[in-house]
């Protein structure tokens, strides 16, 4: 029996309030209308254990979390997160959505606390096995701008001092320079319908290369 294509890995990135969510959706909605299998996962998070794991993350009342502590746990649930659905869903030539992925470490822990993004990234290749993003939007805001956005109460990283959200949008402008072909970068400041268009013609130029 052949066997199947392996299906295509897409991250969504960017900064709080940089409208990712809403892209996420809309993208989901247009690839089920064209009868594409999707699955769709956000980190940390997505499967129990890294759930749990997300909620000690973003606890307000973690406050003594210590960064290398912090980094650990968001690769402990990406781990159990690619082996458990994100894999499978792969092998099985579905369109894996992952609202964040390892940029999220190497640009928050890396950029964000100053840390050894060259480790970040090696532990990064122990957790997920290869399987690395086919296509990564970055929707980029101004940092000051995105986090107004945000109307709920913060969560522990969105608390954090300007000056870390200003390291984090930059840390994301200097990996998207350093690997344009996989990442695409989105400027934030466009109609819901423009952005969506964006998103759908670089999804559909990944969908048609064999
Ligand atoms: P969310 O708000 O997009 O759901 O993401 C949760 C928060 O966790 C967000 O502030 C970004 C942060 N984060 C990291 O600091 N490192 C990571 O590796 C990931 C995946 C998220």
């Amino acid at each position: 029996m052949p066997t199947k294509a392996r299906g295509k890995f897409i991250t969504f990135e960017g900064s709080e309030g940089s409208g990712k969510s809403t892209q996420i959706n809309l993208l989901c909605e247009y690839l089920k209308s064209e009868r594409h299998p999707v699955l769709f996962v956000r980190e940390p998070g997505g499967v129990k254990i890294s759930e749990k794991i997300r909620d000690i993350l973003l606890d307000v009342k973690n406050q003594e979390m210590n960064q290398e502590c912090e980094m650990l746990l968001y690769m402990a649930a990406r781990a159990q997160l690619v082996e458990e659905v994100v894999q499978p869903a792969l092998k099985q030539g579905k369109i894996v959505i992952c609202d964040r992925f390892l940029d999220s470490t190497v640009v928050y822990q890396g950029y964000g606390h100053r840390m050894d993004v060259a480790f970040i990234r090696k532990v990064g290749r122990f957790v997920t096995q290869g399987c690395d993003p086919d296509l990564t939007f970055l929707f980029d805001i101004d940092a000051s701008k995105g986090l107004a956005r945000i109307k709920r109460a913060k969560d522990r990283i969105e608390k954090r001092a300007m000056a870390y959200h200003r390291r984090v949008r930059d840390g994301y402008l200097e990996i998207a320079r350093r690997e344009p072909r996989r990442i695409k970068v989105i400027p934030s400041e466009q109609s819901i319908e423009e952005i969506h268009d964006q998103v759908v013609k670089y999804v559909n130029r990944l969908l048609s290369k064999k």
